[in-house]
């Protein structure tokens, strides 16, 4: 057995690369800056920006945060190819810290089928493209992709030639999710025994969580002595998702006496780096998450509540505030004024500009007329409605109002005026109901035709009163787009997320067509170069990291 391996752990973002491959995740470059600067100061030591080679909208992703962020390391992953690393590098040359991270499946059954390769000629080319990026970046990571169904023997050489050849991170990814936390600890412990310049590289873990295992797999490999984890905001990730960070990192704070080891992320930046991710993406947390969903630290029983009221460790095991859950008695109503306002938006973790702030205070003025008292939840819910509304320079369409007549015998009509600048316009819409009716007059409106791919309507709370949220997806010919908006009427939260999108739309910030269509767009294009073209069969030779 190697030496003891050191007691800090070296946090991994994968949330903007293997996250944001996920359905449904998908961001614009705006969007994934914001994310960015957050898990920067969430205080994660590496982030995956992208996979540089995948598309333009991804090498620009990775250019832009690696240009930005000083404080942490900024990855971007590529395949063992010439072409991906060169993607890779270029795309890396202006961070402070940059980390090239090219990966090869080493299991028998992707060798064999995906990449028709010999076990030789797999070691060659990790040889050979490890040395590549080397000569590229000082901070090279290899990816043994598949490694939990790789024959250990084969794992060991493997490792040891990515390291001989300058790899200073192993990364050993349960890509499908298949090992039991018992394999993982043994697949650690072999490499460190068997593997003889191990010392020269830290070992990473990345498990995907398709058995509900991806994070006590994940804490299983640093028991047995990896040092780096791989993770996303949420757990988000291809299919099931990837190791979730929050819990990793609370299992290793909250359990410090267990594990004793460090780590740099300030915890309680946690609530609000996925709260930022919520808003972004529209896609909520389960409520009973751990961590971050709304109940992970409701107490409902009367005898947990009792419990906790006596004191708060008989049912707590961390604290709300650990993870940057701020909670108040407070209640703000229609004579809260100005700075009451702008203090709980503080402590609900917004720091935004006066206008916003000035912008929302006239909002919640305009909800505390219609509800009695204001929550933090719906407080939250107006602020998060920022993620649709900020920088641009064309100017936006906003509601000025709308009238919608609807019922059970007749078809809905919709009467909508919206602004743009100085310009106002009006027109009306007859549809099977009310919703579908503004939709379509907003449409005729800005002369733009497009589907409305995703529709979900939210309460932000519980109550008779409760602020409807929206959420939708449209798209036209060059891309999809995301909007949200939030009222006390569900017609006019419908038509203000449709505005959200309909804005960024005419913006031309579309958000892709998803890394992994990306890739597999890349990938079928490097086939049929290579002399490969028959595009019927590509499906089965597709990377699927
Ligand atoms: O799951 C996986 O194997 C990956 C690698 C590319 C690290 O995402
Ligand atoms: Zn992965």
């Amino acid at each position: 057995m190697k030496k003891e391996p050191d007691q800090s752990i070296v946090i991994f973002d994968t949330t903007l690369r293997d996250g944001e491959q996920a359905p449904g995740y998908s961001m614009t470059l705006d969007e994934k800056l914001r994310m960015a600067r957050q898990l920067e100061r969430l205080g994660v030591d590496i982030i995956e920006a992208g996979f540089a080679a995948a598309s333009p909208g991804d090498f620009e992703s990775v250019l832009k945060i690696a240009s930005e962020l000083k404080n942490c390391t900024v990855c971007s992953l590529s395949r063992a190819l010439p072409k991906d690393i060169d993607a890779a590098a270029e795309a890396l040359s202006r961070a402070a810290n940059p980390r090239i991270h090219t990966f090869l499946a080493t299991s028998d059954l992707h060798l064999k089928y995906k990449l028709r390769m010999t076990h030789d000629r797999a070691l060659e080319q990790i040889r050979d493209m490890v040395a590549y990026a080397r000569n590229k970046c000082t901070d090279v990571e290899f990816s043994a992709e598949d490694a939990t169904r790789t024959n250990p023997d084969f794992l060991c050489r493997a490792i040891e030639t990515a390291i001989a050849s300058g790899a200073t991170t192993v990364n050993l990814p349960d890509t499908v999710g298949y090992a039991t936390s018992e394999e993982i600890a043994r697949m650690v412990t072999d490499i460190r025994s068997r593997v003889p310049n191990i010392d020269k590289a830290v070992i990473s873990m990345h498990v995907h969580n398709d058995l509900g295992l991806a994070v006590a797999n994940t804490l299983a490999g640093i028991i047995a002595g990896a040092r780096q984890v791989e993770c996303t905001i949420g757990g988000i990730g291809e299919r099931a998702g990837n190791a979730a960070l929050e819990e990793i990192v609370m299992g290793l704070k909250t359990r410090k006496d267990y594990y004793g080891l460090t780590n740099n992320v300030r915890t309680e930046e946690i609530a609000r780096t996925a709260r930022l991710l919520t808003s972004i993406t529209g896609v909520k947390m389960f409520p009973s998450k751990a961590i971050v969903g709304a109940n992970a630290f409701a107490h409902e029983s009367g005898i947990h509540q009792h419990g906790v009221l006596k004191n708060a460790k008989t049912y707590e095991i961390m604290t709300p505030e650990s993870v940057g859950v701020k909670k108040t008695d407070l209640v703000l109503g229609k004579h809260s004024g100005r700075h009451a306002f702008s203090e709980r938006l503080k402590l609900l973790g917004f720091s935004l500009s006066e206008e916003r702030t000035e912008e929302l205070f006239l909002q919640f003025k305009h909800l505390a007329d219609k509800k009695k008292t204001v929550t933090d939840r719906d407080i939250t819910a107006l602020a998060e409605s920022e993620g649709m509304s900020e920088s641009t320079n064309t100017p936006r369409y906003k509601l000025e109002s709308f009238v919608v007549t609807s019922g059970n015998k007749m078809s809905a009509t919709a009467n909508v005026i919206l602004t743009r600048g100085d310009q106002m316009f009006q027109d009306s819409a007859i549809a099977t109901g009310p919703v579908y009716a503004a939709i379509r007059a907003v449409e005729k409106i800005i002369a733009h035709p497009f589907s409305l791919d995703d529709y979900h309507l939210n309460a932000v709370t519980e109550h008779r009163d409760a602020l409807g949220e929206v959420t939708v997806k449209i798209s036209d010919a060059y891309g999809s787009y995301r909007g949200r908006g939030v009222s006390t009427d569900v017609i006019e939260a419908s038509i203000l997320a449709c505005l959200s999108a309909i804005n960024k739309m005419l913006e031309g910030a579309s958000l892709g067509s998803g890394a992994a269509s990306k890739m597999q767009h890349s990938f079928e294009n490097d086939m049929l170069s290579a002399g490969h073209t028959d595009k019927t069969n590509l499906n089965s030779k597709l990377p699927n990291p």
